[in-house]
């Protein structure tokens, strides 16, 4: 791995995995390229001080969906590794507006995965020991799960119930397809819920931070007793990272926090902190507000991640209290990325959308 394209870099999880491999990779060479079309999720505040670091480090703004910028990357800057995070990635939004995830996650993919067999296979650019495809999912493909069931594994039957959810599996289709049919060299990661420090907040956890903060309700959807299965984000880039270095193309790859509370109680613990470190006369749970829950809302996520710990050694660090007190106080520490964001026209679109009438 020495040339990079990294996709989606300048949203959240992308952008925590450029700076991981930035630091991962010190002074070994590694270059990367970020391919981000800077929709409403993706923000140049999540990259705004690596851009001194021009050795290493290129920003390219353009769509995944543009074929010949996607291929002129491939040939310009002899990329050798693709990890691809690009994606519309909100279930709320796919519900209200499916179109777009139609478009970045199934047709994006598919630009992507032709590129890389033209310039890998057909052309023969590099040795195709030396390259890789890693493409990036999520554990919502599996569908939900009952409190009894056992946790998602590899092999669980692919059910995915959101049209986010759909996408996203139909974009590991075609991926796996392109393993089996040109063996170009994939790998796919399924992950659970991530958390903290950049995360746009449409997501539960920094969105009930920042209401909090401004003493606005807390939106809780339903009962509150759906279970997610958290991950801090950084567990998550390391998991790539031993992926994409050690793992064995055709495989794919469950990731998963062993975090599974339920919703109510990942926003009570978020008020208790908030209790702690920015008090009130109030306490922030007298903020928790029960709305109408979302349309065909899976109940139970849960990822078995046997696999990865015992093949590639690879298991989080982060327990939920110290990733939430962490989240929490990165929040905090930068009003200013905070105040970017809450200025933008279209989280406050998205907010009255979503949760004025609910
Ligand atoms: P995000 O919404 O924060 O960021 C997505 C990024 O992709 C943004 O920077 C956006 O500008 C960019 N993008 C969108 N469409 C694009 C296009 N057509 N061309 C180029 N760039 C485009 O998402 P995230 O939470 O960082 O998720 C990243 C990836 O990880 C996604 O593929 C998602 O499905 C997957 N994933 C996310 C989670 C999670 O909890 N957030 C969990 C598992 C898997
Ligand atoms: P979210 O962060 O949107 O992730 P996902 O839907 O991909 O799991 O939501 C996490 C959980 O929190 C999910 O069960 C829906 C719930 N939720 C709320 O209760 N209120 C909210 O305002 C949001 C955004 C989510």
């Amino acid at each position: 791995m020495k040339k990079v394209l990294i996709t989606g870099g300048a949203g959240f999880i992308g952008s925590n995995f450029v700076r991981y491999l930035l630091e991962e990779s010190g002074g070994s060479g590694v270059q990367i390229v970020n391919l981000d079309a800077l929709t409403y999720a993706g923000s140049l505040e999540n990259l705004k001080d690596l851009s001194a670091d021009a050795e290493r480090y290129t920003f390219v703004h353009g769509d995944i969906c543009n074929r010949d910028l996607v291929r002129d990357l491939l040939h310009q800057h002899q990329i050798d590794t693709i990890v691809h995070f690009a994606a519309e990635s909100h279930v709320d939004r796919s519900i209200l507006s499916p179109e777009p995830f139609i478009q970045a996650n199934v047709i994006g993919t598919f630009t992507l995965l032709e590129a890389a067999r033209q310039y890998w296979l057909v052309e023969k650019a590099l040795p195709i020991e030396e390259v890789r495809f890693h493409h990036v999912s999520t554990d919502e493909v599996y569908g939900t799960l009952n409190p009894d069931d056992p946790a998602f594994s590899e092999t669980t039957p692919y059910a995915p119930n959101s049209p986010y959810a759909a996408s996203k599996a139909s974009s590991d289709h075609l991926a796996r397809s392109y393993n089996h049919t040109y063996q170009l060299p994939i790998t796919i990661s399924n992950c659970s819920n991530n958390y903290g420090p950049r995360q746009f907040p449409e997501k539960l956890i920094p969105l009930i931070i920042l209401n909090a903060l401004s003493g606005k309700p807390l939106p809780v959807y339903g009962d509150g007793q759906q279970i997610r299965d958290w991950l801090y984000v950084t567990d998550h880039c390391e998991a790539i990272h031993k992926i994409i270095t050690r793992g064995t193309p055709g495989e794919t790859y469950n990731i998963g926090g062993n975090n599974q509370p339920a919703n109510l109680t990942i926003v009570e613990t978020v008020c208790d902190l908030l209790d702690k470190l920015q008090p009130q006369v109030e306490p922030h749970r007298n903020l928790i507000k029960f709305v109408t829950d979302r349309p065909g809302h899976d109940r139970r996520y849960a990822m078995n991640i046997s696999k990865i710990q015992r093949e590639l050694g690879w298991q989080p660090r982060y327990s939920l209290t110290d990733g939430l007190l962490a989240t929490v106080e990165w929040i905090l520490a930068n009003p200013d990325w905070v105040a970017a964001i809450q200025k933008q026209r279209e989280y406050k679109t998205w907010m009255d959308k979503n949760y004025e009438k609910r």
